[in-house]
């Protein structure tokens, strides 16, 4: 016996448990922004602190002065800004999976993933080198030795960085550009 028309497309309509999407719950979506939110923040933050003693060592002449932002950066940049680039990104991830934004669904979630793992990614392969190297020179301007305080390459991760971060920011609050692909019916 056949099933009745309308009874056939409520069965067609219905979701199947199996292609019910894992979707956070109301409260636990909050917790998982809060964090994102925090550490997104917290990451522009420590990004402003770089910048603040890249330009103090930039245009500075005091040799101490000098020194001193670079043995600072040495400290608080390389670990803090890679941990908080990941715990961001642990974040970010939980919200597009757990969401209806996905992680592929919309280009500005895609981008946001692009720029967060370049970002992290570029911590480690190119500020850390960099950072260690200036960190050196200045202990051994500290203990008298002639050497360049020059800041090189470090000028540009002050300033792409915070740019970078602030347009995830925008993306994040105007979500434009839409789906990456319809999905087909
Ligand atoms: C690059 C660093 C990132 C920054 C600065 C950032 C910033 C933000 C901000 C400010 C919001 C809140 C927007 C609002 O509520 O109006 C947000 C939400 C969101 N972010 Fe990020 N984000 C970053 C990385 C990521 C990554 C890597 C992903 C996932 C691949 C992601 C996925 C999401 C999703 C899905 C939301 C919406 C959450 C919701 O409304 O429930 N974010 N992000």
């Amino acid at each position: 016996m056949s099933t009745p028309g309308p009874a056939r497309a409520a069965a067609v309509r219905a979701p199947s448990p199996e292609r019910t999407p894992w979707r956070l719950g109301r409260r636990t979506r909050k917790a998982v922004l809060a964090i994102h939110l925090v550490a997104s923040g917290t990451w522009i933050g420590i990004d402003v602190v770089m910048a603040v003693a890249v330009f103090t060592a930039l245009l500075s002449d005091d040799t101490p002065t000098k020194a001193l932002s670079f043995q600072a950066l040495d400290l608080f940049v390389v670990w803090p800004l890679f941990v908080t680039g990941l715990v961001c990104l642990a974040s970010g991830i939980t919200l597009g999976i757990g969401t209806k934004y996905g992680l592929f669904r919309y280009w500005w979630v895609a981008t946001k993933l692009v720029l967060n793992i370049m970002l992290a990614s570029l911590v480690l392969i190119a500020l850390r080198p960099g950072v260690s190297e200036t960190a050196e020179r200045a202990r051994q301007a500290m203990a008298g030795e002639a050497v360049s305080l020059e800041v090189g390459d470090l000028l540009f991760p002050p300033i792409v960085s915070p740019l970078a971060l602030l347009i995830a920011v925008l993306l994040a609050v105007y979500k434009p550009w839409g789906r990456i692909r319809r999905r087909t019916r």
